[in-house]
């Protein structure tokens, strides 16, 4: 990359305009050899005879989308950290002190480091198009802003702002950034750089000058809040809701408040800065942010590939019109999320009333955007136009996919699909969004297997980002690759998977929730369980909770499917039968482990759950680790199942994204198996072993674990 063609000083008069346009890279982004031609720049200008500068970016629709995050992901020890950040301040405390007026205009991506740059300009200009965002998502990776944000902008938009921003992450149009006092002015896109430089003809004639822009608060509570009293009420909610949203499990926010409280009102810029760039290594050096960024790549990493790792450049298959059969919960949200992304989709069910009921679910998610003017009414009868649903096959012959999520039972699907390949074409792909049937046995049901796949979204379908695509023996590259780049289009992150009992999430979380089942036999109870595993380990919610959520009928079918294909390595827990005649299937009806009001709304745990299981009251004879081992060494255990033995997926990264994106498990633990290596596989088989011996052989290490646990080997070389 040639790093003096990739900043570019145009000059036009006694204006400059500074353009970035990195050579060979398709974002502007704030690395090393970048930033030292920058501060090249900043000191030919200090004595150039111009008067003002524009800054402005080449490429399409990113500003400057950041720092380099490989080299925050390579700072090791707080030495490094301080070199790295204090060359970045003194460039930006260059830039902020250039004797001449600096102007940014703003088109595209303005993120991070970008956005920290542009908040040492002078005036900020900001194009009004709907790629232009203006953000600090770097609490994301684990990190805060570190080149002077956690000062400037707190400055700028105020404490209360800044707040909302760097804690979590946020970016925001540019009409939203112009209403903050981020940016001084939003621009049309096609007047961006006209209207920056009569700007700078402006400052050139003398009619502006210099600004070093300061918060003014408009109402009496704005000042109030700024008050000393007040700041001391922002800063205690605001910490508040850190720890009630994270569960004090991630540093990088409490961190960032911390600065930001020390800093706030602070009249050396020295001083602060010192103050921003120790909190800042303290964090950057840690294992989270290092998991935070991997995964952050594994999941770019996604939008790169074709889901056929043999064919990286395999041009897959537009997926213009799509049809779903069934438009129950799984198959309403599927409608609504292909609409949602510009695809047209055809609902078929069997009654009107379940059409009906898939028209109001898509229609309710658009409505809750429209009240919150996420979207025009334009759109929404737009989007809603694109849903079109019947009780026959009319429109089937112009499918390029149908994805099937009626009724999980294999006779019946195969039967459904035998017919639906009669009214289409020879190329339509059919997709079933099952999610424990064997995809392999239903492929029998379509004369040309190699047209069918797996397409497994999970519950809630607008919420959950995971789709695991699952590759039949039979199915085609061109269908797997569609089907792949379909679920990227639907914003969703694809995971190609073999065909097996659960293929890969449920089949690790299975053996979870059955453990779950086995401790609340051996003693324990709900809340204590479901607790640890939320606030002591990380998980989004607790086993019990869980498997209410997914339905207790479904989990005991699940289970015995299991039991089928998995045959003596399954355990089935005696609780399972009283569970099944209880009446009790979870929040769907109202009665599971907890009970639920009528709008589906948690009222703790129902404590009539032990009599009804035949068990005695809770003795609370487990301790913490115990449980928590239990449960989360089963999945691993399967996990080596699943990636050696059954070669469900290739690589442990994928398993990794599997489990976050498919359960939530704790990203700050880097996945299941990061968190695995963290401990050791030495370890992990040795307490199994253990816990096999005192609660049953299922817990007994698998061969691939115990493999790996002779000489410690990792999951991640
Ligand atoms: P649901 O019971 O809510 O919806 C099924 C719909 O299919 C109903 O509207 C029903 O009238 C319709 N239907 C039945 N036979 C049909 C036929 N011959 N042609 C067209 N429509 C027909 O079920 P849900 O929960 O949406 O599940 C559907 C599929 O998705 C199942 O295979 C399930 O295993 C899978 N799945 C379910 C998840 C969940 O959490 N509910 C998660 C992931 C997958």
């Amino acid at each position: 990359m040639s790093i003096q063609e990739s900043l570019r000083l145009v000059s036009h008069g006694p204006i400059a305009v500074l353009e970035w346009d990195l050579i060979g890279e398709k974002v502007n982004k704030l690395s090393s050899p970048i930033m030292a031609r920058f501060r090249e720049i900043l000191a030919e200008l200090k004595t150039s005879p111009y008067k003002a500068i524009i800054f402005v970016s080449k490429k399409q629709k990113i500003f400057i989308a950041g720092a380099d995050i490989e080299e925050i992901k390579g700072l090791s020890n707080a030495m490094e950290c301080r070199q790295v950040l204090s060359e970045a301040h003194e460039i930006f405390n260059a830039l902020e002190d250039l004797p001449i007026p600096t102007i940014a205009a703003i088109h595209g991506a303005c993120l991070g480091g970008g956005c920290e740059l542009v908040m040492a300009c002078d005036y900020r200009l900001a194009s009004d198009a709907k790629e232009t965002k203006i953000g600090l998502p770097e609490i994301k990776l684990g990190v805060f802003p570190g080149f002077g944000g956690c000062l400037r902008l707190p400055r700028i938009v105020g404490l209360q702002a800044s707040l909302d921003i760097i804690l979590q992450g946020k970016s925001v149009d540019s009409k939203k950034a112009l209403k903050m006092g981020w940016v001084d002015e939003c621009v049309p896109e096609q007047l961006l750089e006209k209207r920056a430089f009569a700007l700078a003809q402006e400052i050139v004639s003398g009619k502006k000058g210099k600004q070093f822009k300061k918060y003014v608060p408009k109402t009496k509570l704005d000042s109030f809040l700024e008050s000393f009293v007040g700041r001391r009420i922002v800063f205690s909610k605001a910490k508040k809701s850190v720890l009630s949203a994270t569960k004090g499990f991630y540093p990088a926010p409490l961190k960032a408040l911390e600065v930001i409280q020390k800093t706030y009102g602070c009249t050396s810029r020295e001083k602060s800065q010192a103050i921003e760039m120790a909190g800042f290594g303290e964090v950057a050096i840690g294992p989270i942010s290092k998991y935070l960024i991997d995964i952050f790549y594994l999941t770019e990493s996604v939008k790169k590939q074709t889901g056929v790792p043999s064919l990286p450049d395999l041009k897959p298959k537009t997926i213009r019109r799509m049809a779903v059969l069934g438009a129950g919960t799984m198959g309403g949200g599927i409608a609504q999320l292909a609409a949602d992304n510009q695809i047209e989709v055809r609902m078929k069910d069997i009654t009107n009333e379940a059409l009906a009921l898939g028209y109001k679910a898509a229609s309710d998610l658009w409505q809750k955007d429209l009240q919150r003017k996420k979207l025009t009414a334009f759109d929404f009868q737009r989007k809603m136009s694109l849903i079109s649903g019947g009780l026959d096959f009319s429109g089937f012959g112009q499918m390029d996919l149908v994805v099937e999520a009626i009724v999980e039972d294999m006779e019946v699907k195969k039967k459904v699909i035998a017919e639906t390949v009669k009214h289409c074409s020879d190329q339509c792909i059919i997709a079933t969004n099952t999610s424990s049937l064997s995809v392999t046995e239903m492929a029998k049901a379509h004369p040309y297997p190699k047209n069918f796949v797996g397409m497994h979204f999970f519950n809630p379908v607008n919420k959950m980002p995971l789709v695991e695509v699952i590759r039949g023996p039979q199915s085609s590259d061109e269908a797997t690759a569609a089907v792949f780049a379909c679920a990227k289009r639907m914003g969703k992150i694809p995971v190609v998977v073999k065909d097996g009992p659960g293929f890969l999430v449920n089949r690790l979380l299975m053996p979870y929730m059955i453990e779950a089942m086995f401790i609340l036999e051996d003693g324990m109870d709900v809340q204590t369980v479901d607790h640890w595993f939320t606030h002591k380990f990380g998980m989004p919610m607790g086993p019990y909770r869980l498997m209410d959520e997914v339905g207790l009928d479904v989990c005991l079918k699940v289970v015995k499917i299991f039991k089928k294909s998995l045959g003596d390595r399954i355990e089935i827990p005696k609780i399972t039968e009283k569970l099944a005649s209880s009446g009790r299937l979870g929040k769907k009806n109202g009665r599971g482990y907890y009970s639920y009001d009528e709008k589906g709304k948690e009222m703790g745990v129902d404590h009539s759950i032990y009599k009804d299981l035949g068990l005695s009251q809770p003795t609370q004879k487990l301790t913490e680790k115990e449980v928590l081992e239990r449960g989360v060494f089963t999945m691993i255990n399967e996990a080596a199942l699943v990636l050696y033995e059954d070669r469900i997926v290739e690589k442990p990264d994928a398993v990794d994204l599997g489990m976050i994106m498919g359960t939530g498990f704790p990203p700050f633990r880097g996945g299941l198996l990061r968190y695995a290596d963290s401990l050791g596989t030495k370890y992990i088989a040795t307490e199994l072993d253990v816990y096999a011996a005192r609660f049953g052989k299922r817990l007994t290490t698998s061969q691939p674990l115990a493999n790996m646990a002779k000489n410690d080997r990792k999951f991640y070389s």
